[in-house]
């Protein structure tokens, strides 16, 4: 990853002064589709790429997955060239690119948002990504990732005849969180009451189910799984507005159904302070 930026930085000095934030750097085929297979783009998808170069990933959702795609480029020529490739390939009525400023680009309609951009680019768009694309959006990026905010799945791909640095790219995805934090009232029949405090950074929840703490808590997209601690009970639901409805599951015994209705909301962390290093090393990890 290091050399990667590297590359992209010998070639920032080396080309002509724009107001491009990121050099032209294309992204290469083979690593095009792992982000396309990461995030399971299908026809019924709209795939935003932000500083879309020459549009091959908006053109190859459309063309091998039959997405919709929209790319943003600060280079009008790069745009020209990417709206002729669309009409040639028959795709112009479902792949369109526009000469602007990604930090100017209306994202809420994204159900995949793509970047290959640099790591600092990504950081000032990540509270911008978070509060403007729906829960369940899937956010890839080919190399530079999004600090804190852990991806849900990682892959690096070989790729051998690679023009520049390490022959492998790291391929992220992240699915935009659901925002679960708050105070709860859990019903689940014949039981009592309890309280469940959910608090959440990103992806994570941390909290406690009754008297119980969670042992684990996570969030993808409008979905969430908890796991109160020293209990083999399994919760998982999904969010409707202040209420959560799903299945508490326990080995040996029949799923019941749960419920939760939110009486306070909270507001989930994303991490306006400093930054940690990364985990690369992260559980999420795959080559290919
Ligand atoms: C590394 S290239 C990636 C191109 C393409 N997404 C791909 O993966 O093949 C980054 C692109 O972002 C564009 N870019 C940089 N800053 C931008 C900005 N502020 N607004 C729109 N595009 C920008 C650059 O001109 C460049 O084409």
């Amino acid at each position: 990853m290091i050399r990667a930026a590297a590359t992209l930085l010998m070639l920032a000095v080396a080309a002509p002064l724009s107001a491009s934030d990121a050099p032209y750097v294309p992204t290469p085929m083979s690593v095009v589709d792992a982000m396309l297979e990461i995030a399971k783009v299908g026809p019924q998808d709209y795939l935003i790429d932000l500083g879309s170069g020459d549009g091959r990933i908006p053109l190859r959702a459309a063309t091998r997955f039959g997405a919709r795609g929209f790319g943003v480029e600060i280079e009008s020529h790069l745009v020209r060239d990417a709206n002729a490739a669309a009409r040639r390939q028959g795709v112009a009525d479902r792949v369109r690119f526009e000469t602007r400023d990604l930090f100017d680009t209306d994202v809420s309609g994204a159900t995949v948002l793509t970047t290959y951009l640099f790591q600092s680019l990504n950081l000032r768009l990540r509270p911008y990504l978070l509060a403007k694309l729906k829960p369940g959006t899937r956010v890839v990026t080919h190399e530079f990732h999004f600090g804190n905010w852990q991806p849900d799945r990682r892959i690096t791909v070989h790729v051998p005849d690679k023009p520049y640095g390490d022959p492998k790219s790291d391929v992220m995805l992240w699915i935009v969180p659901a925002d679960f934090s708050g105070l709860w009232r859990v019903s689940l029949p014949g039981e009592p009451e309890r309280e469940l405090r959910l608090t959440q950074r990103f992806q994570m929840l941390s909290g406690t189910l009754g008297a119980q703490p969670l042992a684990e808590g996570r969030v993808s997209g409008s979905t969430l799984r908890l796991l109160p601690a020293g209990s083999a009970q399994i919760y998982t639901g999904t969010l409707d507005g202040d209420t959560i409805s799903g299945e508490m599951s326990r080995a040996g015994a029949a799923p019941q159904l749960w419920r939760a209705q939110r009486v306070q909301r909270g507001r989930m962390d994303i991490d306006a302070g400093s930054e940690l290093p990364f985990t690369s090393g992260s559980p999420t990890g795959e080559s290919r």
